[in-house]
């Protein structure tokens, strides 16, 4: 069930420019976990860390007992065909239609048969609503066509890991509500281990079991749901709130005198009764508890009550 991925102690640059450092998280097996940070901050960084394709400076990223960044190429090889990834701009061949494009990693990593290509690429294009798009080049369709295009390009290997940066922009918000509730579903039928990057504080609410926060090269916070969603701290409350007052400004850092007045002005305290309820995945499916995340977060909303009666 799912693949656990463990991060220690992580730091990635560019030159002379510290991405974030000292990152430390477990992604538990099986487990929704959402990727929340300002713009800029090395959300797509850090995916593109976790899939190998950039090289962290010091820290580890364990898979399976194996140390990601200690791995050669070909041995990455081998671990890269347990991801499916979305990247945040969708990185669709231009000079493909969609039907191969999403057929592209079967062709690439398999050796099926063509019509059992065709079976499974048609069944991923249903899921996402493309049916009849199948002879259209990426350049001919809507931003969003293109981002679920791609959504169903990452599903076709049957990955154990699933990294979607961005899933929900560019697309409509009925549309956001019907991929919160395929990404719930998928995870209850296919077991596999999450982390979706968004902006959309709504998502952030409704579907992950786990929440992490990326600001001024750190990890603010990475915990259950209830914890973030409850947190009184300022950052964590700025940003799932989305408001101007608080830490995080515009273009730089605010000082903390003007921070403190700010948040002396507004009390937005967050209540453990006022929490959204978790997205449950469509009729018919079910999900294996997770044990160890409604152990973890029922520990979490009893402390809360505690510290609240
Ligand atoms: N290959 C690269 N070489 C040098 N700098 C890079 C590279 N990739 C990203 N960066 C820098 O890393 C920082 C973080 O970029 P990243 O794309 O991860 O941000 P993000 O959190 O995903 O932002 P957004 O929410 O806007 O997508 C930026 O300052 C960016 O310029
Ligand atoms: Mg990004």
């Amino acid at each position: 069930m799912g693949v656990e991925i463990c991060v220690e102690g992580l730091t990635k640059s560019f030159g002379h420019q510290v991405i974030w450092q000292d990152v430390s998280l477990t992604l538990p097996a099986g487990e929704v976990s959402v990727m929340l940070g300002p713009s800029g901050t090395g959300k797509s960084v850090f995916l593109k860390t976790l899939v190998g394709l950039l090289k962290p400076e010091r820290g580890s990223i364990t898979i399976q007992g194996r140390d990601i960044t200690k791995l050669r190429e070909h041995d990455l090889y081998e671990v890269r065909k347990l991801f499916g990834v979305l990247f945040q701009d969708g990185a669709l061949f231009g000079s493909m239609n969609l039907y191969d494009n999403i057929a592209f990693p079967l062709r690439e990593h398999t050796r099926k048969s063509e019509s059992e290509i065709r079976r499974i690429v048609l069944e991923k294009m249903d899921m996402v609503g493309l049916i009849g798009a199948e002879g259209k080049l990426p350049g001919e369709i809507s931003g969003g066509m293109r981002k679920r295009a791609g959504l169903a390009r990452a599903l076709v290997l049957d990955p154990e890991i699933i990294l979607f940066d961005e899933p929900d922009s560019g697309l409509d918000p009925v549309r956001v509500a019907y991929l919160n509730q395929l990404i719930v579903d998928l995870n209850a039928q296919i077991d596999a281990t999450f982390l979706i990057v968004t902006h959309d504080i709504a998502s952030a609410r409704q579907v992950p079991d786990n929440i992490g926060l990326l600001f001024r090269r750190e990890l603010v916070m990475f915990g259950p749901r209830a914890e973030l969603l409850t947190s009184d701290e300022p950052v964590v409350r700025q940003f799932l709130n989305g408001r101007m007052q608080g830490p995080i400004g515009m273009a730089e850092e605010k000082d903390a005198a003007q921070v403190e007045q700010e948040l002396a002005q507004i009390d937005d305290s967050p209540r453990v009764q006022e929490l959204t309820p978790r997205l449950l995945p469509g009729p018919g499916i079910t999900r294996p508890p997770r044990w160890q995340a409604i152990a973890r977060s029922e520990a979490q909303l009893h402390q809360k009550e505690v510290a609240g009666a």
